[in-house]
């Protein structure tokens, strides 16, 4: 009897430590320093990923897709999950296209981020199942202005609320008992470019009493506001605040359900407007009208972290083709309770830019092109070459990368129209980076290089001292000691081009030492990760 005790006692033991040891290594933020980063296996973890096509969530679809996935040369992948496709018939799950596109991203050495298509879909409901639609009554829509019912579901319906958690609940169960060993899925978005399309607010009695009553109490100490009614506290703003409030809530218990059944890292994304973030140039930019009103656009940041704590990170789709705007997206969505992670965005040489300002500049954890799927053949198309490029020359430098970011030690220099170079300063040493530059092709002249429109973009991270890692397009580099250093010259004492290998060791693949820097080391359009050890006299 004591011998059977102690056997239970020790397989008691054996499950909770082999539990714990699931938590502990299963995906996760984790702060370093000032940043956040994704953690995967125990390693800092970099989404280099693209987004499949809306109607692209299917097993055979996705496995179509496979040779361009490789050929974009991402690590991770965003495709939905509709709500209508698991939960046909209210109760009756069907989770065997779950398993099949998991398995398979598992089987092609990617990950996995699947995006929750629920109550909202870019502000509108239809993804929901056909049982969801067609009961008006128990699953109320958003009543415009005018009273008339849209096509949007009401953030205050409570048997919606239910009926999207308790099917996204099962969802994340049913992922931790396929994946809970193996990590394929790193992230999960929760529904998509929440929001309500088409009004500002839900106009039904219901909700206009509880418009015309107080801002609740966590809202108004989360801001430190004085108490007050929706109107008097937010005045012009106040519906979409209101909207806010009761959409991100809703959410908020979406994704608790969800990490109640498994703990993963979850996210919003956000279909930009607001203070000057609008793409739709022509139109007046509104809440509910030129994007969805209660969404966590960047001027409801505040707002969305106060009242869904259960949501991790609030993640752009930015398509503006705007250095300055994209910069200052970047920007807003970069701070210390919001890592930036880019889960939508354009295709083309201009967004495989932007991809270095991400990393470089506002240290993000991903970033993500849409319609990587786009035409049916199996060749990945030629709008993601460049992004294609990016990951390629990157994919092995990630875990020094993310490093760099967490120190500090990492700038982007990019191309723009009538910018032709860019220096930056590093501990020690300043730093040239010339666009498409004259460069030395052996015994022929000088000859320009790369294309025509602006495609130079280059990281460049402080590995130690005297030693960097470059990485890049398009561009000639050139080193000085900074003007404090006590140095005016600066040598190259080892100049390898290379890789990393899968445990992070440097491998040197040719050395580039000669002459062909003398104009300044050079970085092809076909990319070069590059390290350097120099020298200063
Ligand atoms: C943004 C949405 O989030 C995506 O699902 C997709 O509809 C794209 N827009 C299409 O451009």
């Amino acid at each position: 009897m004591k011998r059977k005790i102690l056997f239970s006692c020790i397989s008691l033991f054996a499950l909770v430590v082999a539990a714990g040891a699931q938590t502990q290594t299963m995906p996760h933020l984790e702060k370093r320093g000032a940043l956040t980063q994704l953690f995967v296996d125990g390693k800092p973890f970099i989404v280099l990923g693209g987004q499949v096509n809306n109607p692209s969530g299917f097993p055979d679809r996705m496995e179509n897709a496979w040779p361009k996935f490789k050929a974009l040369n991402a690590n991770t992948i965003e495709y939905p999950i509709y709500w209508e496709q698991i939960e046909p018939q209210e109760g009756k799950f069907d989770f065997s296209g779950v398993d099949q596109i998991i398995k398979g991203l598992r089987s092609q050495g990617l990950h996995a981020i699947p995006l929750w298509f629920g109550t909202w879909k870019n502000g509108a409901m239809d993804y929901v199942p056909a049982w969801v639609k067609a009961d008006t009554k128990r699953f109320p829509r958003v009543l415009d202005y005018g009273g008339r019912p849209i096509r949007v579901l009401s953030p205050h319906g409570q048997a919606t609320l239910e009926a999207d958690r308790t099917a996204f609940a099962e969802l994340m169960k049913h992922i931790k008992e396929i994946d809970g060993n193996d990590h394929t899925v790193v992230l999960v978005q929760v529904e998509n470019e929440s929001g309500i399309l088409g009004s500002p607010r839900d106009y039904s009695p219901e909700s206009t009493r509880l418009f015309n009553g107080p801002v609740p109490e966590n809202l108004v100490t989360g801001l430190k506001l004085k108490p007050g009614t929706w109107s008097e506290v937010f005045g012009p703003r106040a519906e979409e605040m209101f909207t806010g409030y009761y959409l991100s809530s809703y959410i908020n218990a979406v994704a608790k359900a969800g990490k109640a059944e498994y703990p993963l890292p979850m996210y919003c994304n956000v279909w930009m407007g607001g203070e000057g973030t609008s793409d739709r140039f022509n139109e007046f930019d509104r809440p509910g009208d030129s994007y969805p009103s209660g969404g966590p656009q960047s001027h409801m940041i505040n707002l969305w972290k106060v009242t869904a704590p259960n949501i991790d990170i609030l993640g752009p789709d930015i398509y503006h083709q705007s250095p300055l705007i994209y910069r200052m997206i970047l920007s807003r969505y970069t701070r210390p309770d919001n890592p930036l992670y880019v889960v939508e965005t354009g295709s083309g040489t201009v967004f495989a830019r932007y991809c270095f300002y991400a990393l470089g500049e506002f240290s993000a954890i991903g970033f993500c092109p849409y319609g990587i799927d786009a035409n049916s053949g199996s060749e990945l198309s030629p709008g993601f070459t460049d992004m294609a490029a990016n990951f390629r020359i990157l994919k092995t430098a990630l875990p020094v990368i993310a490093d760099l970011q967490v120190k500090g030690k990492l700038q982007a220099a990019v191309e723009e129209e009538f910018i032709p170079g860019r220096e930056l300063s590093f501990d020690g040493y300043d730093i040239l980076v010339r666009f498409r530059p004259p460069v030395r092709s052996s015994g022929k002249p000088l000859e320009a290089s790369g294309p025509p429109a602006p495609s130079g973009r280059v990281l460049i991270g402080q590995l130690g001292p005297d030693e960097f890692l470059l990485a890049g397009f398009d561009a000639a580099v050139d080193f000085k000691p900074s003007l404090d250093s006590g140095f005016t010259s600066v040598q190259g004492l080892l100049i390898e081009e290379g890789v990393f290998d899968n445990n992070g060791v440097w491998k040197r693949t040719s050395l580039i030492n000669g002459d062909i820097s003398d104009d300044g080391l050079p970085l092809g359009s076909q990319g070069n990760l590059i390290k350097i050890k120099l020298m200063r006299y």
